[in-house]
């Protein structure tokens, strides 16, 4: 069964560096987007021209900058965000503008004090003057996690008519739970007339700490682009993380679905964007975080130095983590030290490794780490 392909859509420009403390200059930016552009991701959100002077002139530098991935701007439903995003991105290669409106009641009473068929009008205005400028443009639909499905199908019918050639459903307040969320892309599968012309979209926010579920359930139901950010960094509990949707697609062939980032890149470009935004990745972050292919209880270690598969879904090389750590505390076994000991050149029969086992527990419940520039001392401690 031949795969299909999934869009990847970073956001890491502009949804990402909406995160409270991070402030990226155009020049860094251009390096994350150069370097989005290797990994191999379909679009790049480069901002939203009409914030600020500063944010046009990094849509407009990336738009002239990017070789190969869609360059994309965000924008309201409003004429001026429009131009003013048409004018950032008219040197990319290949522009999109992404244009929207809250469809949730909660929305349309208290941000708009409008009713559902104004927003209706608002939207397809929009997505028709966005077309005059661009031929691709993508709708997104804010809060549509909490709007009625019904209604949705509506806003969604209509926009597609007026040319939308992507549909963004986003889970703006991270609410839905995955069921919900794959059954609200398949309503709008079969519900939608026209919906063959157009890309559905999934954006999930991580409040529930449910966005790369949410995803996966959008892409098992029909969606064909996921909208995230490298280390699921955004606002406030933050987006899809790039990293972990295309890791979960590579991993389960059973899905017959792919994408076209190469995964080997991974590891470096989360520490680079890490660097760049001053935002720490946590240890445990699933795929690039320091632990993800670290092991430390006895058990594990066993297993993994007989055979990595035993305790690793992964090959860290795949995502470009050198190897699987065998780290050292006081929680390891004898198979892990004989396994350091060999790594800096002692090998040691069954006896020595009793001898220097006593010692390094002895020294592991001081220190938390054992580090290979303490396994001489070890030896010596040993009197081997
Ligand atoms: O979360 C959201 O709804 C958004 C839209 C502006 C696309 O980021
Ligand atoms: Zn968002």
């Amino acid at each position: 069964m031949a795969k299909e392909h999934v869009q990847i859509f970073d956001t890491t420009l502009r949804d990402g560096e909406q995160v409270p403390g991070c402030k990226l200059d155009t020049e860094s930016k251009l390096i994350i987007a150069d370097r989005l552009d290797h990994l191999g991701v379909d679009v790049i959100e480069a901002g939203f021209p009409i914030s600020s002077p500063g944010d046009f002139h990094s849509v407009e530098s990336i738009a002239k900058l990017i070789k190969n991935a869609t360059v994309c701007g965000l924008t309201r439903a409003v004429k001026k965000d429009i131009e003013v995003a048409a004018d950032a991105l008219k040197h990319a290669k290949r522009p999109r503008i992404h244009t929207g409106i809250g469809t949730s009641d909660s929305h349309i009473k208290y941000k708009f004090n409008a009713t559902r068929e104004q927003i209706i009008e608002r939207a397809v205005a929009a997505v028709a003057y966005a077309k005059t400028f661009v031929e691709d443009v993508e709708f997104y639909a804010e809060d549509a996690g909490r709007t009625d499905n019904a209604f949705l199908a509506k806003v969604c019918e209509e926009v597609i008519k007026a040319g939308a050639t992507v549909l963004n459903i986003p889970d703006t307040t991270g609410y839905c739970l995955p069921e919900e969320y794959g059954a609200k892309i398949k309503y709008l599968k079969e519900n939608v007339t026209g919906i063959d012309k157009a890309t559905l979209s999934c954006h999930c926010h991580n409040d529930l700490g449910l966005a790369t579920a949410n995803s996966i359930a959008g892409i098992m139901n029909g969606a064909r682009q996921i909208e995230c950010t490298i280390n699921g960094i955004g606002e406030r509990a933050g987006n899809t993380s790039l990293e972990e949707v295309v890791m979960i697609m590579r991993q389960h062939p059973d899905l017959h679905l792919d994408t076209n980032i190469n995964t080997r890149l991974l590891y470096d470009t989360s520490r680079m964007v890490s660097e760049r935004m001053g935002m720490v990745v946590q240890p445990n972050k699933a795929v690039v975080g320091a632990n993800a292919f670290a092991h430390s209880s006895g058990i594990h270690q066993d297993g993994v130095i007989k055979n990595r598969e035993t305790y690793e879904i992964m090959d860290p090389h795949d995502v470009g983590v050198t190897e699987s750590a065998i780290v050292l505390t006081a929680r390891s076994g004898r198979a892990a030290l004989a396994y350091r000991a060999k790594n800096v050149g002692f090998e040691l029969d069954k006896k020595q490794l009793d001898k220097v086992y006593t010692e390094f527990l002895k020294l592991a419940d001081q220190k938390k780490e054992i580090n290979d520039s303490d396994i001489p001392t070890l030896i010596e401690a040993a009197n081997l």
